[in-house]
């Protein structure tokens, strides 16, 4: 059963012009540990890579956001939410803390899909419930 859906496009130029800006700080706010550590060796073997990693997780987190309906408020933070990948390259919502307790006692399970072009990146993100007492809750 659908719990909710989430949609997000992000500008890939704000996101260089932020890390041009306040550098590692950008990318430690948005990314999670682990994340932050492949976005630390894409970007040293070639930064356009770092940027457009960083762009995907976050258009990827804020679909997500809306998805569950809570957008970037509490337990939903930017680091809470990690976005991974299959060996099939396909991605995947890992989360952690509060966030994966909340979301769990919700019996939710979350898909996303990303793109990116030039200068944007794009994210879906559909959340499904287990529970039928949650269908449809998203936001409410
Ligand atoms: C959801 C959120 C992450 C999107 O922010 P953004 O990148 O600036 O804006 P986007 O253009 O990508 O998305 C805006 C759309 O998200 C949707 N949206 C907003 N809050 C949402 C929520 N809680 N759940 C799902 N969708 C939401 C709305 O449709 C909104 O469009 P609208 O303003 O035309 O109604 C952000 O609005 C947020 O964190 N909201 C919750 C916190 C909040 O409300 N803060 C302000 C009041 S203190």
């Amino acid at each position: 059963m659908i719990y909710g859906i989430g949609t997000d496009i992000c500008d890939v130029r704000r996101i260089r012009a932020s890390l041009e800006k306040h550098g590692d700080r950008f990318a430690a706010k948005v990314l999670s540990e682990g994340e932050f550590k492949t976005w630390k060796a894409r970007s040293a073997r070639w930064p356009e890579r770092g940027v457009r990693y960083l762009a995907t997780r976050f258009s990827a987190k804020e679909a997500f956001s809306k998805a569950i309906g809570l957008g970037m408020r509490m337990p939903m933070t930017w680091r809470l939410c990690e976005i991974d990948k299959l060996p099939s390259g396909a991605p995947f919502v890992v989360l952690h803390g509060g966030l994966k307790e909340w979301f769990e006692a919700r019996s939710l399970s979350a898909h996303i899909s990303v793109t990116d072009e030039t200068d944007y990146a794009a994210s879906f993100c559909v959340v499904e419930t287990a529970d039928a007492a949650f269908a449809g809750k998203s936001g409410l």
